[in-house]
């Protein structure tokens, strides 16, 4: 987004902007795994433009789901149903953990076979919590890296697959996400629990479709359970923004980096997804929710941020599935707002696109903010001076836009050693920062 006259008008009368965010890129990518296999032609529009979603394209491409020169900007059409086909070389799924845990859902339900491979910190990531469920219903892998790693080749269980049902160690929408394509492609039923409910825009998007999934807690966990239809129904959808990258303007906006504040348009508000804005409210700021309506299954609201005085925060445990991706964003307010923070029951943050909570702690210290680092979190003692230094990303577009809200900051010089790697998620991120924060910004 760039700042336009009027908008810098509006900010010499001191008036608060409006901005949008990309679309939700969870939801982007599943939109672009379930829409080909929908019986007719399903209409979408604000797709995620980030690098993430587009490898997910690819994918969907080289298997036959989506035209050659399918390309995911402005208004675009999906028909179905279409098979998958064997893909002529290796799926490239780039940095992306959803791309590659979602599509070998998708591949072991079918009757192909595909290699997935990724970037270094992808061939890092674990992916057996992905692929032994799928395995043990009938699907082929072989590990042609390190075990339980990228790169794997899967080879689909067609109609022989089982039904699955599996109970996960964690809340993983990416492993629920896997085992009900693997479901819908094979057309068996799957049942998954799951520790705590993770995010369920997969079952909306079912659910959209036509297709039945109940869901609910029981003694043993977080249960949903999936039944295949005969049929599936195209459906139209504008993609809500991303609350995940409407985060990083509410953290600005809070401490005060976007003068009054700002207005971030059509939101999704997932109550799944919204945990960090539930922390911002408990440690006292100022945010409004003017709601929206619903977009597909999905509620969406316009949102209001102010600049605000903090308090601080034991984050509880079971909020960490509701605020995982937001959890650098929050380290960074609080650092800067002079909150302690204490962050417990998040060891899946070693497991990110880097290990973020490494990553935070040693960020912060390299800042001079008092900060201990746990197991399975940190402690983080704000303070509210002058922050300065070099930030390393570590190749982690979270990482990345959380220091730069901080480096937006008029007294604070932060700078950041990679900036393109926002581009996975949020490719106009620099723009709207410049824009939202009057010109200023790391990079
Ligand atoms: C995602 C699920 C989460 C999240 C990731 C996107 C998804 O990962 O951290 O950024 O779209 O399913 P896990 O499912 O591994 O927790």
């Amino acid at each position: 987004m760039i700042e336009s006259a009027r908008d810098r008008d509006r900010r010499a009368l001191g008036r608060m902007l409006t901005i949008q965010v990309p679309g939700d890129k969870s939801i982007s990518h599943r939109v672009l795994m379930l829409a080909p296999f929908a019986a007719g032609a399903s209409r979408l529009s604000g797709l995620s433009q980030g690098a993430d979603v587009a490898a997910t394209a690819a994918a969907m491409r080289a298997l036959g789901a989506l035209p050659p020169d399918w390309d995911p900007r402005g208004e675009v059409t999906i028909d179905g149903p279409r098979e998958l086909k064997t893909p002529a070389g290796v799926i490239d799924c780039g940095n992306s953990g959803t791309t590659a845990r979602l599509l070998l859902g998708l591949v072991a339900g079918s009757s192909v076979s595909a290699t997935l491979d990724g970037d270094a910190s992808l061939r890092s990531r674990p992916m057996s919590r992905a692929f032994k469920p799928l395995v043990a219903a009938g699907a082929q892998v072989r590990q042609r890296g390190q075990p339980g790693r990228l790169p794997l080749e899967i080879r689909g269980g067609g109609g022989a697959l089982e039904p699955i049902e599996h109970a996960t160690g964690v809340a993983s929408a990416q492993v629920k996400g896997a085992l009900l394509l693997a479901g819908l492609s094979a057309r068996v039923p799957v049942t998954v629990v799951e520790p705590a409910p993770s995010r369920d825009h997969t079952e909306r998007l079912l659910r959209q479709m036509g297709a039945s999934v109940e869901s609910g807690r029981t003694e043993a966990g977080y249960r949903v359970h999936f039944s295949p239809p005969a049929e599936l129904v195209p459906f139209e959808l504008k993609v809500p923004g991303d609350f995940s990258a409407a985060a990083f303007w509410l953290g600005l906006a809070v401490l005060g980096g976007a003068g009054p504040g700002l207005r971030i348009e059509s939101v999704g508000m997932n109550p799944l997804r919204t945990g960090f804005m539930r922390a911002l409210e408990v440690m006292g700021a100022d945010i409004e929710v003017e709601d929206r309506g619903e977009e597909a299954g999905e509620p969406v609201a316009d949102i209001v941020a102010r600049r605000s005085a903090l308090t601080g925060l034991d984050l509880p445990p079971d909020w960490i599935p509701t605020l995982l991706d937001e959890i650098p964003i929050l380290a960074c307010v609080a650092a800067q707002a002079g909150c302690r923070l204490e962050i417990r029951g998040a060891s899946e943050l070693r497991v990110k696109e880097s290990d973020r909570i490494a990553v935070l702690s040693r960020n912060l210290s390299r800042l001079r903010v008092e900060v201990k680092e746990l197991d399975d979190g940190l402690i983080i003692e704000g303070s509210t001076g002058t922050l300065s230094g070099v930030v390393e990303a570590h190749a982690d577009h979270r990482i990345a836009m959380a220091f730069a809200v901080l480096g937006a900051l008029p007294e604070n010089s932060i700078e950041i050693d990679d900036a393109s790697c926002v581009d996975v998620s949020y490719p106009d991120f620099w723009e709207t920062l410049a824009a939202v924060s009057g010109g200023g910004g790391a990079g």
